[in-house]
């Protein structure tokens, strides 16, 4: 495993704290996120939006996703729908919202991000196959280049439903910080294959300048105790 990791009790509520300290720490008085999907992610941003005291002035902040799923952006199923509803819409004037658009085709966000400074923090979670966005085993993003930054990708087994556009790992890499949030048991497999360097789980592959890796003590599993 690449980076740092932190055991908390909650992990939605430490994230929210680390989006705080790193918009604090960010030099240009702007602020680039990308947002993850699943339902961790759901409760992070909850805590986010809750976080009355998290000093950010949101009209700095530029929202992008690191994945989507190709349904419409109105869809439950929709990363950019979850953001909406439980961050989004409770924030007031935002400085930019950037959806990720399967009808597009992965070239216009791969401009859109290169036409930007790189992304202050790239948010993701693990899924219990160790996916990553929606970098699955197998997957033939997996080996996109390092010249792309997004891609379009399918699971292979068919767990993770829809067509999907992602970032790709050059993408994710590219961002100052890339910030992983991961609780509950049903994730302890997933986390304990990546922290042994399991390749064949992709999130196992995570690299950047600054990783850390925000868990609960149910995800780390008795095998690891802190
Ligand atoms: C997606 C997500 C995906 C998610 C993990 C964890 O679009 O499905 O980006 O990568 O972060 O599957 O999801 P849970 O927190 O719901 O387990």
């Amino acid at each position: 495993m690449i980076g740092d990791l932190l055991v908390v009790e909650d992990v939605a509520t430490e994230f929210a704290a680390t989006v705080s300290r790193l918009y604090a720490e960010s030099v240009d008085g702007c602020f680039r996120i990308a947002l993850s999907g699943g339902k961790t992610a759901g409760d992070c941003y909850a805590a986010l939006a809750a976080d009355a005291q998290s000093g950010v002035d949101w009209s700095k902040v530029s929202f992008f996703w690191g994945d989507e799923r190709c349904v419409s952006l109105d869809n439950e199923a929709s990363n950019f729908h979850l953001a909406q509803e439980v961050l989004l819409s409770h924030l007031g004037p935002v400085g930019s919202v950037h959806p990720m658009r399967c009808e597009d085709g992965p070239n216009m966000y791969d401009r859109l991000l290169r036409s930007t400074p790189p992304l202050n923090v790239v948010h993701l979670g693990l899924g219990p196959d160790g996916h990553t966005a929606s970098l699955f085993p197998g997957s033939e993003a997996l080996e996109s280049g390092v010249d792309t930054l997004v891609a379009m990708n399918v699971d292979p087994l068919g767990t993770n439903p829809h067509e999907r556009m992602t970032l790709t790992f050059a993408g994710i890499e590219r961002a100052d910080h890339v910030v992983i949030t991961v609780a509950g048991a049903d994730k302890s497999n997933a986390l304990a294959r990546v922290m042994a360097g399991d390749q064949s789980a992709p999130a196992a592959r995570l690299r950047g300048a600054h990783v850390l890796w925000i868990v609960d003590q149910a995800a780390l599993g008795q095998s690891v105790s802190r």
